[in-house]
This record gives C-alpha cells, sequence and structure tokens, in this order.
C-alpha cells in the first residue's frame, strides 16, 4: 500500500533528503500513520531512522529557514524540535537485548523490524517509509492495519514481555480501547489482569494522565470497566471500588453506586468537556461507603456523604497526583453541593435557599446543575421526566434571583475597611461580626444587596453592639 498522497507536507520531502544524505533510511511511525487510517487529524509525527537520530533531527531542523532549536534527549536517543504546529521527534531504530541475569535489557541499535516490534501495540507499530526506493509504502509486519479495521488492540510480541517492559502500557491499552472502541484481544487482556501489580512501577502522573483521557472519552464507563475487570482500578483507585456492592436486609435493598456513579458519568460526558466536571460526576457518591448505615425502620441512609465525600478529595487528588489547586478545590465544592439543588424542588422552597446556593456556588452553579441533572439515573422514565422538570424549574428560579440579587459572585457591598473606618476600629471580632450580620441578613432577605442600605444597616448593627461611629460618620 502507498501512502505518498498523504505526504504532502514538505517536511516528509525534508527528512527524506537529510536521510538520503547522511546514507540512512527514515522512516515515520507510530501514531501518526496510525492516525491516518483513523482519519484523524495529529500533529506530533515520530521518525525512526536506522542510524543517529539525534543527527537526523539536526539535519532536518537546518533545512528548514528560521530558528528551530533542537532540543535533545541523549540518554532516550531522542531528539525533538517544532515547526510549525507540528512536534517532530527523531530516534535510532533499537532493539533490546536482555542478559540472563538481568532483567534490565540494554539498548543497542537495530533494524527497522526490530524497532516496531517493541513498540506497544499492533495499531502503534506501523511505519511508512521515506526511503528513494519506496517512498510513501506501508510497512506493517505485524499486521497492524488487519487490527485497525477489525477493531483490535494487540501487542506486537507476547503481551506479558510488552506490559513487562513497559507497564504504563496497560493502562494505554485501555485507553486507546475506550477512545476507538475498539476491544482488546483476549490473550493481550489476559497479560494484563496476570501483570496488573507492576502498575505500581509508574509514577502517578503517567496513570493519571492516561485515566484522564479515559474520563475525556464519549462513554468513560467502558474504559472504567476495563480498568476493573483486569483488576487495575483497585489498585490505582480503591476508593473508587468501594462503591461496589447493594447490599440487601430485611428485604431493603440500596442502588449500587459503582454503577450508578458510571452511568452519570456517562450522562455528562455529552454535556460537557470539562474534566474536572466530569472528575466531579466521578466522586460526587464518594463519600458513600464511609458513610452507608442500615436503619432497622427506615432503611439504608448515606448522610452527610456529601460533606464526607468532599473531605475525602484532596487525599484522592494527593494520591492520583492531580493538581491540588483552584481545580481541585472546585470539585470538592461540586461534591458537596451535589444534593443542593434538590431540596430546592420542593414546592414550598424560600428565595433564601436560592440566594444561599446561590451564594455559596458562584459562578459553578451552571455546572452543579448539570452534575444534578446526570445523576438522575432511574429505569423509570417517567420520574426522570419529572426530576428533570423540577432541575429546570429550580434553573428559572436561580436565574431570576440572580437577576435581583446578584449574588454570584458577592463583594460585600460594604468592606471590613469600611467598617473599622466607620467605628475607628483595628481589625478584630467586631469587624467579622458586623460582616457576617451583613451577609446573613441580604441572604435572608431582609437587606438588599446594596451600599447604601448595607451601610445603614451597618450603623444600627454597631450601635447594636454598643460601638460608637467615629467623628466624620456620627
Ligand atoms: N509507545 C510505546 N510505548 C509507550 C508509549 C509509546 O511503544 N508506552 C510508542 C507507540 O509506537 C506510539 C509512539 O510511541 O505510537 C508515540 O507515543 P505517544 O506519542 O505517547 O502516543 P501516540 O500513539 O501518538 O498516541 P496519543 O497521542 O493518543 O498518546
Amino acid at each position: 500500500m502507498n501512502l505518498s498522497s498523504h505526504l504532502e507536507h514538505p517536511v516528509f520531502k525534508a527528512v527524506a533528503g537529510a536521510a538520503a544524505e547522511m546514507g540512512v533510511s527514515a522512516y515515520i511511525i507510530g501514531g501518526y500513520v496510525r492516525d491516518i487510517f483513523l482519519k484523524r487529524a495529529s500533529k506530533d509525527i515520530d521518525f525512526v531512522t536506522v542510524g543517529d537520530g539525534i543527527a537526523l533531527a539536526g539535519k532536518v531542523a537546518h533545512a528548514f529557514r528560521g530558528h528551530h532549536p533542537v532540543s535533545v534527549f541523549r540518554n532516550f536517543g531522542t531528539a525533538m524540535f517544532h515547526l510549525d504546529e507540528m512536534q517532530l521527534e527523531f530516534v535510532g531504530a533499537r532493539r533490546e537485548s536482555y542478559h540472563p541475569d538481568s532483567r534490565k535489557p540494554d539498548v543497542l541499535p537495530g533494524t527497522l523490524e526490530d524497532d516496531q516490534r517493541r513498540r506497544d501495540f499492533t495499531i502503534n507499530a506501523l511505519a511508512i517509509s521515506l526511503n528513494p526506493e519506496n517512498y510513501g509504502e506501508l510497512i506493517d509486519p505485524f499486521n497492524g492495519v488487519a487490527d485497525l479495521e477489525a477493531g483490535i488492540i494487540r501487542t506486537p510480541l507476547g503481551p506479558g514481555i510488552t506490559f513487562s517492559d513497559d507497564p504504563l502500557r496497560m493502562m494505554r491499552a485501555i485507553r486507546f480501547a475506550a477512545q476507538l472502541k475498539f476491544t482488546i484481544h483476549p490473550e493481550t487482556f489476559k497479560a494484563i489482569s496476570e501483570n496488573r501489580e507492576r502498575i505500581s512501577i509508574i509514577s502517578g502522573e503517567r496513570i493519571s494522565e492516561e485515566l484522564n483521557k479515559i474520563i475525556m472519552t464519549a462513554k468513560p464507563s467502558e474504559g472504567f470497566r476495563l480498568l476493573d475487570e483486569s483488576g487495575l482500578l483497585t489498585l490505582i483507585f480503591p476508593q473508587f471500588v468501594a462503591l461496589k456492592g447493594a447490599e440487601t436486609v430485611d428485604g431493603k435493598g440500596h442502588k449500587d453506586n459503582f454503577y450508578h456513579t458510571l452511568e452519570v458519568l456517562d450522562r455528562i460526558a455529552p454535556n460537557t468537556d470539562n474534566l474536572w466536571l466530569r472528575w466531579a460526576a466521578l466522586l460526587h457518591d464518594i463519600g458513600k461507603p464511609p458513610t452507608r448505615r442500615f436503619v432497622p425502620e427506615f432503611g439504608w441512609t448515606f448522610h452527610g456523604h456529601d460533606a464526607r465525600g468532599a473531605r475525602m478529595v484532596p487525599q484522592i487528588f494527593r494520591q492520583l497526583r492531580l493538581p491540588l489547586n483552584e481545580k481541585m478545590k472546585y470539585v470538592q465544592k461540586l461534591v458537596a453541593l451535589h444534593l443542593r439543588p434538590i431540596g430546592l424542588t420542593e414546592e414550598e422552597v424560600t428565595d433564601s435557599a436560592v440566594r444561599r446556593l446561590l451564594f455559596e456556588a458562584g459562578d459553578d452553579i451552571d455546572d452543579l446543575m448539570t452534575l444534578c441533572e446526570a445523576d438522575i439515573t432511574s429505569k423509570n422514565r417517567e420520574k426522570v421526566q419529572r426530576y428533570l422538570r423540577n432541575f429546570s424549574i429550580v434553573r428559572e428560579k436561580l436565574r431570576e434571583i440572580e437577576e435581583k440579587d446578584r449574588l454570584r459572585n458577592w463583594q460585600p457591598p460594604v468592606s471590613g475597611e469600611m467598617i473599622m473606618k466607620a467605628f475607628n476600629l483595628s481589625p478584630g471580632k467586631e469587624v467579622g461580626l458586623i460582616k457576617n450580620a451583613i451577609r446573613e441578613a441580604i441572604l435572608d432577605g431582609a437587606l438588599e444587596n446594596d451600599h447604601e442600605k448595607a451601610y445603614a444597616f451597618m450603623l444600627e448593627e454597631g450601635k447594636r453592639l454598643g460601638l460608637f461611629p467615629a467623628k466624620d460618620n456620627a
């Protein structure tokens, strides 16, 4: 099969020319070739040469006008540079030779096929020749194209070898299966189960990078089911597996929160590409296992699972090496608030309850509503429709109150400095008391969110506390 028609960009001729001058062969390899068949645009191109990859990178960079600084990773024998929007990476073809007394291989120069053999999957081991005798020719010794067509993830070598070389590939197999809606070949999947403990040598950052890609797929439950079946999930994220199970006591059961959560994740996926909102969906019930109780006259309860779950978020983020910054706080907040909109669907909900939720959720109120809507997983269609209708009424109420009271990004209408100045105070307890009284009065609807009215209220409140206004303000 000749793929020259896909090689329009001048970089391919430039690599071919540089390799010919150096008297070595060169190929495009890996994800870029796979993505041609999948009709996905890709901006990362990997080149392999049966020769010195670093020298080839230098020569190609030089062939293009302008400044293209080459980053060299001598330990890995690779070099890369950016051209336009593309990231170009170069490596010399390698093979591995094992010492009988050591599991650690020596990396030696090898042929193209040696290099293809030690890649992760057959679909990622495709190469295209950039050499004069067969420019554009596909080189596919492990039947990668057949696997692409059949939708199969399979290792070129025995899977035990491929996974023990780099255990991250177990996560990658599941991620590719989830992204591409492919099936993992049974032998390859069996080897993932068998080698799962080896994931412990992989850094948390690299694991969560794959996990995030699984979360971002169109139907994330598929990837999670594979992670669960292979036994990897319990090793990387045991708190999530703890959601499993639906015990029945005295004929009273509860839903299986593991499958419920996966359904919520699938339901939120079409409505958001925000990774952190998807994480909030994944973690919204994470506080259920530690709060689960059976109350004989009532049945199962998970009282306080919202607050408990929010408290678990930092530990989970730390364990999975996710960022401990405002993204984590956002997830925490949504987990903490995920039950609140349900309370607002009751007939006699007060404006004050709506105001308080707006105040606490701030700009994240729409995301919170998206999460709550995804959280309705009843099998009863009528019930689902009823809940969704109720939530659209809640959205309407939120909109009305926000228009009136502007509480989304609430800034106190009277600041701490103003209070100190008004009563000649230094920072201290009274300032906080007055600020809180103003906020509470606004949230209760007793005071308008307006500077003048709040200032007058402040003077009254100060008097009540036995404070005297400073002369200027008396
Ligand atoms: N590769 C590998 N083992 C790994 C990582 C990568 O064999 N653990 C090889 C594969 O041949 C892969 C290529 O290196 O195609 C490039 O890897 P990378 O850029 O991480 O992935 P892509 O396959 O390009 O896919 P994606 O960009 O979706 O990660």
